[in-house]
């Protein structure tokens, strides 16, 4: 909980990162993924603030990029080159040439098209490209439906039928050496059976690729792990153990053969608190009571684009008193609103309001909509 003396004096809205709790976050991912010898790559998307990213290149974690740009900040932030894999559906020409000749770990490749142009560009440069092909592997986890991508309407990850006709091709594709396979079925999944799915599902496509004569080197199985948005203070950290628990008892990996994670939102996302002032309180005609803050969904975006809910608390208000409020930030959009009708002990202009669990998928997908100014960030162990 973010304490009101320390922050008081700042000026709003920021984004506060608890650096002792992603400390610990970090530890006990790291001490559950030893316990198997799994490799975890931390999902750059999920938040590029410098000081997180160094705290988990000191981890010795790896790195999950999806753009040029993300592999190229990887690689100037100092991570190992060879611990990043590189995913997405839509890598240009560009994105693929620096990777290549940045030797990472792997391409995740996504289409039997891609296949074909990661080919024709690593034979132009007289290099070979180690991929592991993304399968889509028909699961809908139990999720939000716009970050779930692992069904066969998705667009993420190769169908059946552009897996065998990859197979075929494969003999004439002399500059890829597929060295396994990659998965990511969504995210923000909380039921661990959805993961036990995977996993099994890993376990026929292993089989499959066995019959065909493949000796595959890794097994990646993507990211997904959600955090609780709801009582974030009873359960800042999330359940690793039991997650990295449900793929050693359930993947059947081959002699040799390495597990590989790709983790964002469930490192990062609970040390992350928006901070914000409230401006305004106003009622509307129909009687509900607003308070308008000074943080909108230019600085995050989830509640607006996903209905995502966040723990929202006053933590300046000195009333016992609560009242049902609507928080609704400052930008010309009518879906610029936080939470509806949630209990807060009563509420001023001038309170300061904290929002929770924004540490994955916050400032990173910030804009500057209106004009307006990034949120900066505020580390726990600097002010
Ligand atoms: N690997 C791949 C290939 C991914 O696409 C993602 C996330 C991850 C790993 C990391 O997943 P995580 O462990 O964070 O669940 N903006 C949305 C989430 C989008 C997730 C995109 N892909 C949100 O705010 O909920």
């Amino acid at each position: 909980m973010v304490k009101i003396e320390k922050i008081k004096n700042l000026k709003t809205p920021f984004y506060y990162y608890d650096m002792e709790l992603l400390e610990k976050t970090i530890g006990i991912v790291k001490e559950e993924a030893n316990k198997y010898g799994y490799m975890v790559h931390y999902a750059l998307k999920a938040n590029f603030d410098e000081r997180i990213l160094q705290k988990m290149r000191v981890a010795g974690f790896g790195v999950d990029c999806v753009s040029g740009n993300e592999v190229r900040y990887a690689v100037e932030k100092g991570f190992d080159t060879n611990k990043i894999v590189f995913a997405g559906v839509g890598k240009s020409d560009e994105e693929i040439s620096y990777a290549l000749d940045h030797k990472i770990f792997s391409f995740n490749c996504e289409s039997k098209n891609e296949l074909e142009v990661i080919n024709e560009i690593a034979k132009s440069r007289c290099t070979v490209a180690d991929v592991a092909l993304r399968i889509n592997p028909d699961l809908n986890p139990n999720t939000h439906k716009y970050i779930s991508t692992g069904g066969k309407e998705n667009k993420f990850g190769i169908s059946p039928i552009e897996l065998k006709e990859i197979i075929e091709m494969l003999p004439n594709l002399k500059n890829v050496n597929i060295i396994g396979l990659h998965f990511h079925i969504g995210s923000q999944i909380l039921d661990l059976s959805d993961f036990e799915r995977l996993a099994l599902r890993v376990n026929e496509l292993q089989e499959w690729f066995e019959e065909k004569g493949f000796n595959l080197s890794s097994i990646n199985v993507g990211g997904g792990l959600g955090i609780d948005y709801v009582t974030p203070l009873e359960t800042p950290i999330p359940n690793f153990k039991g997650y990295f628990k449900v793929f050693a008892e359930n993947i059947k990996l081959r002699k040799g053969q390495t597990l590989h994670f790709e983790l964002g939102r469930s490192l990062v996302g609970q040390c992350g608190t928006l901070l914000t002032k409230v401006l305004y309180n106003k009622e509307t005609a129909s009687g509900k009571e607003f308070v308008i803050v000074d943080a909108g969904m230019t600085d995050l975006i989830r509640p607006s684009l996903y209905q995502a809910k966040h723990y929202i608390s006053n933590i300046s208000s000195t009333f016992a008193e609560r009242k049902s409020y609507n928080v609704g930030g400052p930008v010309c959009e009518s879906s610029d609103i936080f939470d509806k009708d949630i209990e807060l002990p009563i509420t001023k202009r001038g309170d300061i309001l904290a929002i929770s669990s924004v540490g994955a998928y916050g400032q990173a997908m910030a804009s500057q909509y209106n004009l307006r100014d990034f949120a900066p960030a505020v580390y726990s162990d600097s002010i």
